[in-house]
């Protein structure tokens, strides 16, 4: 029996966002095209009687809010299992950023359990589990490319996105994911793109068909200023479109030649943006090793 897992955990951009209402809950329903990136969180989970988390290098805190302890206390909640985890988490993404790497730490520990211990649960039940640690966690679990609605739990998958690199801006400080909710709830939003279109295009494999509709309803809100600098580094960078992922900060750029993306990054990196090069993957979080 293995005693420790290592989970490769991609994060994501979400190639379109709209807001379509309110649940009961007061969460925002949502529809979006979501796509996993290479871009990948590490996480290295050891089976134990115990409990541990900690973040090398990184200054996300090990706490009782952090997605990998919310992640582990479900798990062991919902299997009944009587036993712990030691969790190391290489952060490779920013925080703040509608990157979904707290999302894809909840979704590694989920599945690195639910390995080590034989716990046996299917994607399914290991989305189930994930929603009530984030909206994200299931896509997180599930990888590719979706189409997502509800707050998170409808999700249909879509072909491969055709071959494309993605440059990513982050500006220095972040934006909360409740505070970019309220906002919109305040002032609204004019951007509503046709994710339904989108999905089709995606289908399609008709990459230049998508474009129109990579829009984020967050963005007017959440994005200001900075958002649209980043997209206009991105655009003069050659981008074939540019758009803010999740709640923000970050804003990406796709480009069909990875010469292109970087150049993007260069410029995005000198003008103060801290700027990755990805392209999309076509799974979620998975076990690279087993020991
Ligand atoms: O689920 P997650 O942890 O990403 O959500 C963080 C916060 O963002 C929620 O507590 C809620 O305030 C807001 N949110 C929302 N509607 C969603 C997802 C998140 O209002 N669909």
């Amino acid at each position: 029996m293995p005693i420790r897992a290592i989970v490769e955990a991609p994060a994501k951009v979400n190639l379109a966002l709209d807001i379509t209402g309110i649940a009961e809950n007061g969460y925002h329903l949502l529809d979006m095209l979501m796509q996993a990136i290479g871009l990948s969180e590490r996480v290295e989970v050891s089976k134990s009687m115990g409990y541990s988390l900690r973040l090398p290098k990184s200054r996300v805190k090990a706490n009782e809010k952090n997605t990998a302890t919310k992640a582990a206390a479900a798990f062991f909640r919902e299997t009944g299992l009587l036993a712990g985890a030691d969790i190391v988490v290489h952060k490779a993404t920013p925080t703040r950023a509608g990157l979904g790497g707290g999302s894809a730490d909840a979704a590694a520990v989920l599945v690195a359990l639910n390995e080590l211990y034989g716990a046996r649960l299917s994607l399914t039940e290991l989305c189930e589990i994930g929603l009530t640690v984030g909206s994200d966690v299931p896509f997180a679990l599930v990888g590719g490319t979706a189409r997502v609605e509800g707050v998170g739990e409808i999700i249909t998958p879509l072909k491969t996105l055709p071959p494309c690199f993605f440059a990513i801006g982050m500006p220095q400080s972040g934006v909360s994911t409740p505070a970019a909710f309220e906002l919109y709830d305040q002032t609204g939003g004019a951007v509503h793109p046709d994710v339904a279109a989108g999905a089709a295009a995606i289908n399609a494999g008709n990459l230049a068909a998508l474009y129109p509709h990579m829009q984020n309803a967050l963005e007017e809100t959440s994005g200001g200023e900075t958002a649209a600098a980043m997209r206009r580094i991105l655009h003069a960078a050659g981008a074939a479109t540019a758009v803010m992922t999740g709640s923000g900060a970050a804003v990406f750029g796709v480009f069909t030649a990875e010469s292109g993306a970087q150049t993007a990054a260069k410029q995005l990196e000198q003008n103060g943006f801290t700027a990755y090069v990805t392209r999309p993957v076509a799974h979620g979080a998975r076990v690279v090793q087993l020991d």
